[in-house]
């Protein structure tokens, strides 16, 4: 057992009761993120390095001796994609982020094809990556479930890194990473991400990547946030009563064209009735909240739009040739924020650094 793993000087009895600040902590190893499990657990200094990495290796991956030099880097690597919730970006850009990096990936994509169906438990099941692999990636239905099998991991004689990939309707740490990577790049000539107003509009009460990019920005002094939504999908409590301890400004509304002009990013999100056993969101009138042709008049000419995708109606596929519509870069940048959180929790960042020096010197 790894004596600097803090999880293993708390009980998991303890460990429930902190906030999900006061758990940030324990997923870190000398201020590096070792488990990736929230975005509370993220600093403004680590925000920072991972993109600076995500750009270099960016770069480094666009010649074949950087690509050659990448793919060495953690080749003696396995990591195990264990996905029990449905997933095309999410899982894919891990796929292809371990093939960037020399990683041999595996994955569990149905729990009918394991030992579960069996009757083993979920948390055995998961134990058993730990003795074939050296980092699992995990997307879970269950909200707090990857916490519990960190903990878990971390008190057995085989810990290794845990990756929550989405859980439940409350976390999904590496999409706000790579959804602040994009923001980044997009404001770099014009102020950066600070001072910016920033829409989440559509379905944010199930919306795992709103709750987690909305905690993220609250690290950028001067976000505006607007929760943009009918009254029955609004933001949690939660995130409000957080934007409100670091005292950031917010608006929660429904009126979605007034908004549209006054912001700088607008984050359209769909309807998630996956959760939805009686169907009520279907009933909810969401037509008001979908961007259309129209409302790229209306868009300042220097914002830009979001979406973590799957999209269904609520942006016109006629939007997607507009150069303020970034989504798709935002999918690509998924692949080298993944990668680039993969190389820093097994602290390979520094190679990059000298790499990407050589290259550019
Ligand atoms: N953004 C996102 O999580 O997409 P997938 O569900 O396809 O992974």
């Amino acid at each position: 057992m790894y004596r600097d793993n803090p999880l293993t000087n708390i009980s998991w009895h303890d460990f429930q009761k902190l906030t999900p600040e006061q758990k940030g902590p324990y997923f870190l190893r000398e201020d590096r993120p070792y488990h990736v499990l929230t975005a509370q657990q993220f600093s403004r200094p680590m925000l920072e390095r991972i993109c600076d990495l995500t750009t270099k290796i960016r770069l480094i991956g666009k010649t074949k001796g950087g690509i050659h030099f990448l793919q060495d880097l953690l080749s003696e690597k396995r990591a195990m994609l264990y996905f029990v919730q449905p997933s095309t970006r999410t899982f894919l850009s891990f796929y292809a982020a371990c093939q960037i990096l020399g990683i041999a990936p595996a994955e569990v994509r149905d729990t009918t094809t394991s030992s579960e169906v069996k009757g083993e438990s979920p948390e055995d099941t998961v134990r058993t990556f730990s003795s074939y692999f050296d980092l699992i990636i995990m997307r879970h239905p269950v909200g707090g479930f990857a916490e519990r099998i960190a903990w878990l991991l971390s008190n057995t004689n085989r810990p290794i890194p845990l990756l929550n990939a989405g859980s439940g309707k409350d976390q999904h740490p590496t999409q706000a990473l790579l959804d602040i990577y994009t923001l980044q790049r997009s404001f770099e000539s014009h102020g950066g991400i600070e001072r910016k107003r920033i829409a989440f509009v559509g379905d944010l009460g199930r919306g795992r990547t709103v709750r987690s990019l909305a905690t993220l920005l609250l690290l950028y002094p001067g976000v505006r946030q607007y929760f943009v939504a009918p009254k029955e999908l609004q933001i949690g409590d939660d995130i409000i009563a957080a934007i409100e301890k670091a005292g950031m400004e917010y608006e929660v509304c429904d009126d979605f064209e007034q908004v549209v002009p006054e912001v700088d990013a607008i984050y359209m999100t769909r309807i998630q009735d996956e959760w939805d056993a009686s169907h009520e969101s279907r009933l909810t009138d969401s037509n008001r909240f979908h961007f259309t042709a129209k409302h790229l008049a209306m868009l300042k000419p220097d914002a830009v739009l979001l979406h973590p995708l799957p999209r269904r109606k609520e942006i016109d596929v006629e939007v997607d040739s507009d150069p303020r519509a970034i989504y798709w870069r935002q999918v690509r940048n998924g692949m080298w924020v993944r990668a680039a959180l993969m190389l820093t929790i097994f602290d390979r960042g520094v190679e990059i650094d000298r790499y990407y020096e050589d290259l550019v010197s």
